[in-house]
């Protein structure tokens, strides 16, 4: 896959692997993130997510393999990475009694950066208007962004958020969905987030990484994942026996199913020039249907879980 200059990779595992309890629960992962990515790092429950997330940040020691980031080696330059690198992992705690603003505050001290920070993250999370407000009366989908706010505050070029809409209801998910598309243009940050559900990133995501039973079983654009997803093209033909006919004595790749033509796997190409054929033949075609898979019956699929959910 080529790769330009500003496609330098932020984050790159190698052989990243977890045991717990003895037991492997992230195996040999080669993970890797490009400047700008929104990354949907997806898989069913249990699957090793959170393990992973966590060792990208610092919070737990892999059994073996390494990970850079910005293009360093966490182990040799842990802390002046992770200074770059906002994080929302599980639910954030906060302090009930005090404001969204008085909750910045406290991390702003600790992080050191200037107070006017605070107004920017609270509006980039469109909290503004809460700002003065006692977070204890916050709704789930307002702690969340008050999280997403705290994870900014270091202006950070790396975003890993960990199952952030986890709990919410659709309209909270959709407003989530929003902010974190919003982002690489205001912010200019390169984000992880996790989700079990493919759907719920797939409308945001530049970048998707599988992981199933602690294995990245797949990586690659959102795009690619889309052309899998595509799936046999069918035509409805005046004469469809003569068509299949005419067709195949053509070379093309064509079936018979049901009074209907079937092409499987059809690049736009041979679907125009298989068009073109019947129309210049005088066949008539009434319609051309593609039946396509969903994304997520291809990620249930791959990862194991169809028909267990
Ligand atoms: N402390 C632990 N000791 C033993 N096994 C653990 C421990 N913590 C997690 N696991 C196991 O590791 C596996 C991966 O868990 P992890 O939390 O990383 O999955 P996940 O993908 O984040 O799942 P979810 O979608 O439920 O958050 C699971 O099988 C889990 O049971
Ligand atoms: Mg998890």
């Amino acid at each position: 896959m080529e790769m330009s200059a500003n496609q330098e990779l932020i984050l790159e595992t190698n052989e990243l692997t977890k045991k717990l309890g003895g037991k492997p629960v992230v195996k040999a992962v080669n993970m890797q993130i490009r400047r700008g990515d929104i990354y949907g790092f997806l898989g069913p429950n249990g699957a090793g997510k959170t393990t992973t997330i966590r060792m990208l940040l610092g919070l737990a020691k892999p059994t073996a393999g390494s990970i850079r980031i910005f293009g360093k080696d966490i182990r040799k330059m842990r802390l002046a990475i992770l200074r770059k690198v906002g994080s929302l992992v599980e639910y954030p705690s906060y302090y009930g009694h005090l404001t969204a603003t008085e909750n910045l505050e406290a991390v702003r001290r600790l992080l050191g950066v200037p107070k006017s920070r605070i107004d920017e993250v609270l509006s980039i999370v469109r909290l503004t208007k809460e700002a003065k407000r006692p977070v204890r009366g916050f709704s789930l989908g307002m702690k969340q962004r008050l999280g997403i706010a705290t994870a900014l505050l270091g202006d950070p070029e790396l975003l890993v958020l960990d199952e952030p809409t986890n709990g919410l209801d659709p309209a909270g998910i959709q407003e989530i969905r929003e902010l974190i598309k919003s982002l690489p243009q205001t912010s200019g940050v390169t984000i992880l987030i996790s989700s079990h559900l493919l759907s719920e990133v797939e409308q945001m995501a530049t970048r998707v990484g599988i992981i199933s039973k602690g294995e990245l079983i797949y990586e690659d654009s959102i795009h690619r994942l889309r052309e899998q997803a595509q799936g046999r093209v069918r035509l409805g033909v005046s004469n469809p026996e003569s068509a299949w006919r005419l067709l195949l004595s053509h070379g093309y790749p064509v079936g018979w199913e049901n009074g209907r033509l079937t092409v499987a796997k059809a690049d736009d190409r041979t679907v125009a020039s298989i068009v073109a054929r019947l129309v210049k033949q005088d066949f008539e075609v009434y319609r051309v249907e593609e039946e396509t898979a969903s994304l997520e019956s291809i990620f249930l699929q791959m990862t194991g879980t169809e028909g267990s959910l």
